[in-house]
């Protein structure tokens, strides 16, 4: 038995007939030991749902994803990219960024993309470095043992959003709460309209089928109110403005844009950094070689660390495509129309691309991961920020500790999208 990455405990030479649909499939890790038989045996496979929709092809190898993710023109956002289909007027009213193609998704992203720059996000590095040492410190005054995700892995992500938005500090639980509702629409934990286990029929015109993206719609045409009768220099501000040639997003886009950020931009992080604590808990040596490089400032090394951690938690499991018109893909059919599903957990363990993927490694160089997406025109917007984060968050909290030991169980979110761990107790020594 070997133990599995993720801390799925995973046994790797057996337990391989997941089914990858269910997301009590996820509640234990996620099931290496099926995907690395798909991507052997049947890489590109045909699942059936279990809700009426229609069906989908699991794209499960490093290689096919990518041919998936740059050719734009063969498989298309533009339908959905979640595995569930919406009614097409629900979803002209819904769509985010990443439903669109190009050229609609190059203007879109065009108006929006300034401030997550490489410059922009290095400006904010001193705040985000402030805010990180008050949440270490925070989780110091609790003494030796705390959950390091309420305490720790949730709490940067969100005050760094609220700040970065603009809105009032006591706003951030409230959004956080409602993203992760959004996202976390399976778990009883998170929402109280779980998928599956209780009846969601009245809001299959929303995004995820959750009350919470109406709630964030209100809040954002609130803080859009605001913002128009007294302007400021923050994200909502500069969203909200005409670009130098007169350009500026519809209202309807910046709310689908909130929506996006305030969900894609905080559990995400979150899921990265407690999936990177993990692996350090379960290498000591490792952690030890990080924390002398964090104390020495050898950047390099803290950055192929960062690498390393978004691989090995690879957050965000999948997204949908649409086939515009017949092709083939991994020797199977597929048809116009057909629902693709590329699975980026799947390709970030893909022995065909990582020599040796289920071994943790902060030297793995190159380490070409696809936790943020490659090769797509929607390659996560937030990519900077959530590697200056994490960067960020690992240079503050490993220096101040001498031990970092699992102290229980973990939880992890019952969900086919998103790979998280929700509670996870440790037992550190701080030095
Ligand atoms: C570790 C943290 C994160 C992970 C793992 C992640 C993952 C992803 C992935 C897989 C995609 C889609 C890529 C594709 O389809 O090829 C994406 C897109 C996106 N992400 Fe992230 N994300 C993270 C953090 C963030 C943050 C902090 C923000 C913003 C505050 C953000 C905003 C977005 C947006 C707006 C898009 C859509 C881009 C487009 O359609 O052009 N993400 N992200």
């Amino acid at each position: 038995m070997s133990a599995g990455p993720n801390g799925s405990g995973a046994d790797l030479d057996s337990n391989d007939g997941a089914d990858i649909v269910d997301p009590d499939s996820y509640t234990s890790g996620f099931p290496h030991a099926t995907f690395r038989r798909l991507r052997d045996t049947d890489p590109v496979s045909w699942w059936e749902e279990h809700d009426g929709g229609k069906g989908f092809w699991a794209v499960t190898r490093y290689d096919d994803l990518l041919h998936v993710s740059r050719n734009v023109d063969l498989f298309s956002s533009a339908q959905g990219i979640t595995l569930e289909e919406m009614d097409p007027d629900d979803f002209a009213a819904r769509r985010n960024m990443l439903e669109y193609d190009p050229p609609e998704h190059t203007r879109y992203r065009r108006l929006v993309s300034k401030p997550f720059s490489r410059r922009e996000v290095y400006a904010y590095e001193n705040g985000i470095r402030l805010l990180a040492r008050t949440v270490v410190e925070e989780a110091r005054d609790l003494g030796e043992r705390f959950d390091y995700v309420d305490r720790v892995a949730k709490q940067l992500p969100m005050r760094m959003l609220g700040r970065l938005l603009g809105v009032p500090d006591d706003d951030g639980d409230w959004l956080v709460e409602r993203g992760d509702a959004l996202l976390g629409n399976f778990d009883p934990d998170m929402t109280d309209h779980p998928l599956g286990l209780t009846d969601t029929d009245e809001f299959k015109h929303i995004p995820f089928r959750s009350p919470a993206a109406l709630d964030l719609y209100r809040y954002a045409e609130a803080q859009a109110a605001l913002r128009k009768k007294q302007p400021t220099d923050d994200v909502i501000s500069r969203l909200l403005a005409p670009t130098v040639d007169g350009e500026a997003l519809t209202e309807l886009e910046f709310k689908n844009f909130f929506v996006l950020m305030v969900s894609a931009g905080n559990d995400t992080s979150r899921y990265s950094m407690t999936a990177g604590l993990k692996a350090l808990a379960e290498h000591p040596d490792q952690l030890a070689e990080l924390r002398d490089a964090c104390t020495a400032g050898n950047a390099a090394l803290v950055e192929s660390a960062v690498e390393e951690m978004l691989r090995w938690g690879t957050v965000t499991m999948h997204f949908r495509r649409t086939a515009t018109q017949d092709t083939e893909l991994g020797g199977r059919k597929i048809k116009r129309g057909d629902k693709v599903v590329i699975w980026f957990s799947s390709a970030d363990y893909d022995e065909r691309q990582f020599p040796e993927p289920f071994h943790f490694d902060i030297h793995r160089t190159p380490n070409e991961h696809v936790a943020f997406g490659r090769m797509s025109p929607h390659l996560c917007l937030g990519a900077q920020l959530a590697r200056m984060e994490i960067k960020v968050l690992f240079e503050e909290l490993l220096p101040r500790l001498s031990d970092v030991k699992l102290d229980g169980p973990t939880e992890r979110l019952r969900s086919n999208f998103i790979c998280g761990i929700k509670r996870m107790p440790v037992r550190v020594t701080w030095s």
